[in-house]
């Protein structure tokens, strides 16, 4: 595709983001104790390979490098997430000074390499103690599940507000709360691995409210400059056919991924046909009467992260659950979509990327435009986007990824057309900055811009970390050349 006068506006911030459990390592290390991943990584069958983030890229004792790293790449911007277990270790009550620390360290070398840091409270490593805690007795466990987990969260916010407000003005919540409720109680392929409907349901409640309690224990502790927002993962959702069958499937699946977070937290309100679609599994008496209020706070800005779409259709006869996929996420016996259990996933024709999902930016385009329509002044960031491909090193040790190149490329073009068309996006984070733990596909899948040798812990950019530096260092998509 031709980029000529492809250019991006001048304060665009470009950068690159990683998570906590995906990159540091140290595990037990500074007073951290384990959060639920540690817990998941270590039962038997849970990740490929066994593979744990026990030492994963060392970032922890590497950090100063990585930084340095990225300021050669021409990074504008970081987005990192703080591991709850490393400053609060039990999940309450006072925090560990020496996990405070790292954090404060980590972004005074940001800043003093002129790179903005970009923090997220909550990249999916609940505090282990949080999750075994069975504060209501009624279920398999604690967790986000529970109410008391909200807040938690908020309490934990506060104390990384207190300790890194003065120098970090960028702030989200929370990660992807689809995935840690949908993932991690429903589908159980992500931690803790529960396969709970109806505590998925409650767990993106308490997601929700989480972020909005989070929010104001941030805008309390925080100065006014700060930013505040929160990263969702909306799916692109389309229908296989016209068919109503296939359309009522494409709203079932709307409101499970996405209008179960965009309706408390920009309406104020859970949509209607959502707790139509569940009244089965329950009467979501775990919304309490002041909760939607505490959910709908204001947002400096709205995260997406995007990486495909999705193609959905109403399951027609026997559901044959080896064909179609459920959703992209990793294989279970158990659906990640309560009360829409048999809705049919399919792939969308073409390219797919080694992860599996299809290669198409024409969603990026259209949630962009759609969060403009639907949150009118608030400004978007893509929190992450990218691909992962089986990577190699060639023998002179240079390691050359043209399909992420093509992929960031097309992603890119797709965010030009959404602000030529109206987008307020105000900047781009490359998903990952390092090839680093990829959940339950442990070290398998590699997203990084650099290389990382897990024998070694050598890092190597890849061409696409000079190619996203040169586009960082102009704001012009630089053409997608092999
Ligand atoms: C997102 C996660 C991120 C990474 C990418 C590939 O869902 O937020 O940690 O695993 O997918």
């Amino acid at each position: 595709m031709p980029s000529a006068n492809l250019s991006f506006p001048p304060d665009f911030l470009w950068g690159a983001a990683t998570a906590a459990y995906q990159i540091e390592g140290a595990t037990q290390e500074g007073g951290r104790t384990s959060s639920i991943w540690d817990t998941f990584s270590h039962t038997p069958g849970k990740v490929l390979g066994g593979d744990t983030g026990d030492t994963a890229c060392d970032h922890y004792h590497r950090w100063r490098d990585d930084v340095r790293l990225m300021a050669e790449l021409g990074l504008r911007s970081y987005r990192f997430s703080v591991s709850w277990p490393r400053v609060q270790p039990t999940g309450r009550g006072p925090a560990v000074q020496r996990g405070l620390d790292f954090y404060r360290e980590l972004v005074d070398e940001l800043l003093a390499h002129d790179i903005t840091p970009a923090v997220t409270l909550y990249h999916w490593d609940l505090p282990q103690e949080l999750e075994s805690a069975f504060p209501s007795g009624h279920a398999a466990g604690g967790g986000w599940p529970e109410r008391d987990t909200a807040h938690r969260f908020a309490e934990y916010a506060g104390i990384v507000a207190e300790a890194l407000g003065d120098r970090v003005a960028r702030w989200t919540t929370l990660n992807e709360p689809w995935c840690s409720a949908f993932l991690g109680y429903g589908s159980g392929v992500h931690a803790p691995g529960r396969t709970e409907p109806v505590a998925a349901l409650r767990a993106a409640h308490h997601l929700n409210l989480a972020h909005g309690l989070g929010v104001q224990a941030l805008r309390a502790a925080l100065p006014a400059r700060a930013r505040i927002g929160i990263s969702l993962n909306p799916s692109a959702v389309r229908p296989l056919t016209a068919s109503a069958e296939d359309l009522d499937a494409q709203r079932r699946i709307d409101a499970l991924a996405n209008r179960v977070f965009t309706g408390p937290l920009l309406k104020g309100t859970y949509p209607q046909d959502l707790l139509t679609d569940t009244a089965h599994l329950t009467d979501w008496s775990f919304v309490r009467p002041d909760d939607l209020a505490a959910i709908k706070q204001p947002l400096d800005f709205l995260g997406i992260n995007y990486y495909a779409p999705a193609v959905v259709s109403a399951a027609s006869g026997e559901v044959d659950p080896s064909a179609p996929r459920r959703d992209g996420h990793g294989d279970s016996p158990h659906s990640p979509w309560p009360g829409s259990e048999s809705v049919l996933f399919h792939h969308a024709p073409g390219e797919l990327t080694a992860m599996g999902w299809p290669v198409d930016p024409t969603g990026l385009t259209d949630l962009l435009l759609q969060y403009t329509a639907e949150a009118p002044g608030v400004p978007l960031f893509i929190t992450e986007n990218g691909a992962a491909y089986d990577d190699k090193p060639n023998p002179d040790g240079s390691v050359h990824d043209p399909e992420r190149v093509r992929y960031l490329h097309g992603h890119l073009a797709a965010v030009h057309q959404a602000i030529r068309a109206g987008a307020d996006v105000r900047g781009y984070y490359l998903w990952s900055l390092l090839d680093n733990f990829e959940w339950s596909y442990g070290y398998s899948k590699r997203f990084g811009m650099v290389y990382v040798d897990y024998e070694t812990q050598a890092r190597v950019p890849k061409s696409s970390a000079r190619w996203y530096g040169k586009l960082a260092a102009t704001g012009e998509l630089p053409e997608a050349e092999d």
